[in-house]
């Protein structure tokens, strides 16, 4: 059944788990991510991106995630709109169907540009009013997603920052959190602790200094009943570096966010953790060798099976770290 952020996140809380939210633009990823939940009987929450709303087509979106509901009725599912940048494009959503959307006023409508404080609570407010007249779901975000080692937000296209941020914009201030969810009434709030989106966020594998989970502590004393909100959260698989590359691919040395401190930041109130990263590297990584031992192949379904398996695996590890397993 298709059900709101809220009511997933709030029985998260009251039994100390987190929840996935991976992203879908494609048949594949949604099946991959059903599988994994039914297998583990885990709730699900599935993210559609400005992005994928351009591949895919937000009716090809919306239906994709109502076949999963009708395919696993058992398996509660939320429909989440991935950082709107306005709240024209949160409203659209909204009457597509969405249960839970998330406006992300740290940045203008362009994705882009850092925004002060007014005008992300002043956006943010009213989409909380025209969401919760519908029983939808909001999450805001405070801070801006960046990386503490370089300042620059990681991807290239997609959401984020242009230019280097500061040290005050790319770590989440509690005070100021605090003050964000008594403006908005947002019912999850994605903070800033130096994840980025994409592959490389980490030159070496990250210690506190670059991955603040200190910062999430500080923040949830502050705000205790807030759901927090972790996006960037890929772990970057080392292994489906290693096979990228081995079978001709070429990205360099990164490192992602660790499962372990994903599973530490959720014993402090981070019930929603943002996944794509890792579901592209795993079926790049499937379809290479696929390809590379199958130079014959030319039925799509092939390899294509192949991705959904490698995504399968990695949705089954991360519901099942994150303590989502068993709470569908
Ligand atoms: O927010 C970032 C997600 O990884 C979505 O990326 O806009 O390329 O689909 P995308
Ligand atoms: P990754 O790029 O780390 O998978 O993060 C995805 C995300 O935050 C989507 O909003
Ligand atoms: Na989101
Ligand atoms: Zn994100």
């Amino acid at each position: 059944a298709l059900i709101s952020m809220r009511q997933l996140l709030d029985h998260a809380a009251e039994f100390g788990y987190g929840v996935p939210a991976f992203n879908v633009n494609n048949l594949e990823q949604m099946r991959a991510i059903m599988e994994a939940a039914d297998k583990t009987d885990s709730p699900v929450i599935v993210q559609a991106s400005a992005g994928a709303r351009k591949y895919a087509g937000a009716p090809f979106l919306r239906h994709l995630i109502l076949a999963a509901v009708e395919e696993f009725p058992h398996i509660p599912v939320v429909m989440h709109q991935d950082h709107g940048t306005s709240p024209a494009i949160c409203q659209r959503s909204i009457q597509l169907g969405f249960s839970s959307v998330m406006m992300d006023g740290s940045l203008g409508t362009d994705g882009k540009t850092p925004m002060d404080y007014d005008y992300n609570a002043g956006v943010t407010r009213e989409v909380v009013k025209m969401a919760h007249a519908c029983g939808v779901s909001v999450e805001g975000e405070i801070g801006c997603l960046g990386s503490l080692e370089t300042g620059m937000a990681g991807e290239e296209d997609g959401v984020g920052a242009e230019g280097v941020l500061d040290h005050s914009q790319l770590l989440t201030d509690p005070e100021e959190a605090a003050q964000f969810v008594k403006d908005t009434g947002v019912d999850a709030l994605a903070i800033a602790i130096g994840t980025s989106h994409g592959a490389y966020k980490f030159t070496r594998p990250p210690t506190g200094d670059i991955l603040a989970i200190g910062q999430i502590k500080e923040i949830h004393k502050r705000i205790p009943n807030c759901h927090l909100v972790m996006h960037g959260s890929s772990s970057v698989p080392q292994e489906w570096l290693k096979v990228i590359n081995e079978f001709g691919g070429d990205i360099g040395e990164t490192y992602g966010v660790p499962v372990e401190e994903i599973v530490e930041a959720i014993k402090f109130g981070v019930r929603k953790v943002n996944i794509d990263t890792d579901l592209r590297l795993a079926s790049t990584g499937a379809i290479r060798r696929f390809m590379a031992a199958n130079p014959a192949e030319f039925d799509p379904r092939k390899y294509l099976k192949e991705t959904v398996g490698a995504m399968r695996d990695i949705c089954i590890d991360r519901y099942e770290a994150f303590g989502t397993a068993g709470n569908a």
